[in-house]
């Protein structure tokens, strides 16, 4: 079986490159895809079959997904431009006749999440494309709050819009064990999976875990949304960003990112890393 991986040039594509080829996959039989060429010369590096793969040029997947059986379409970057090149990835699969794996939000039809339309305008054509296909509704990369936590622990606080709203968060590299599983086998065809950390946390939380590690306090600035991007700007973001910033953590305030199933601990065979041991490690304590 020939598995092809979008995005294969990023964070968790690499990461899902490395996993199949953990678990013994042929590295002739995995076509690792994206735009970067020294991202993909370095793949190559690896054994892989490396392709230059751009979402808006379908040639580029026509040739890449040429006698390929399984794709894991790994969501773009560019915001506002991603149902089109998702529905490029699904087309071109289509032509090939390949199931496709892809990774989307949480509860990316129901939630209010901010980020959630394009995954779900893609699972919309999912549904309607004919394929056999399966969804990884990840839940946020622990990696996501690396500058936060070595924040907290160099000044003693830690700024966030997030009230009480818990994050099932899991390292990036679980997600991308996950993806590797699911793409070794059929069990999960047709599924919809919610993928999150075992152990879902809050701010006041996450500043209690570097406390403990670290053995100095952390006190948590838990603003209002209006006061948060205020705060954002004075401290030099973009008023856009700091807009966007404060609107997702108004959704995570709300509980978007709460819920955690334990399907991410099942698909990978052992409990997710608890918050304290990441910190730790991520501080090298
Ligand atoms: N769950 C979370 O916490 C979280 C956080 C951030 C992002 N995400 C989502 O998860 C995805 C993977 O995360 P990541 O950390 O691996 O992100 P990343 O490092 O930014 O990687 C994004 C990948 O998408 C590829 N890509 C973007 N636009 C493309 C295009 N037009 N044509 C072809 N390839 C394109 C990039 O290829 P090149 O670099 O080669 O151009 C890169 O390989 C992200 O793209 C985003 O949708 C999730």
């Amino acid at each position: 079986m020939t598995i092809a991986i979008t995005g294969a040039t990023g964070q968790l594509g690499r990461l899902v490159v490395e996993q199949l080829l953990a678990r013994g996959v042929d590295p002739f039989t995995i076509v690792a895809g994206g735009r970067n060429e020294d991202v993909l010369a370095r793949l190559a590096g690896q054994g892989v079959r490396s392709a230059r793969v751009d979402y808006s040029d379908a040639s580029t997947l026509d040739a890449a997904l040429a006698g390929v059986e399984k794709v894991l379409l790994i969501s773009g970057n560019e915001t506002g431009k991603r149902s089109v090149q998702h529905k490029a990835v699904i087309d071109a699969a289509r032509r090939v006749g390949a199931s496709l794996v892809y990774t989307s939000a949480p509860k990316a039809t129901t939630t209010s999440l901010v980020l959630a339309p394009e995954h779900k305008a893609t699972e919309g054509l999912l549904e309607g494309s004919g394929l056999t296909y399966t969804v990884l509704r990840n839940n946020w990369y622990t990696e996501n709050y690396d500058d936060a936590i070595r924040q907290a622990a160099s000044t003693g606080s830690i700024l966030t819009g997030t009230g009480d709203g818990r994050i099932a968060s899991a390292p990036r590299r679980e997600f991308a064990e996950a993806a590797a599983a699911v793409l070794l086998s059929d069990e999960y065809a047709g599924e919809i999976l919610e993928l999150g950390g075992d152990e879902p946390w809050t701010f006041d939380e996450l500043a209690a875990t570097v406390a403990a590690v670290t053995g100095t306090p952390v006190t948590v600035d838990n603003l209002p949304t209006d006061a948060y991007v205020a705060a954002l700007t004075a401290a030099g973001v973009d008023d856009g960003t700091a807009r966007f910033v404060a609107t997702l953590d108004a959704d995570i305030a709300d509980g978007a990112l709460a819920g955690s199933d334990g399907t991410l601990a099942r698909i990978i065979g052992r409990p997710t890393t608890p918050l304290e041991q990441y910190v730790a490690e991520l501080l090298g304590r």
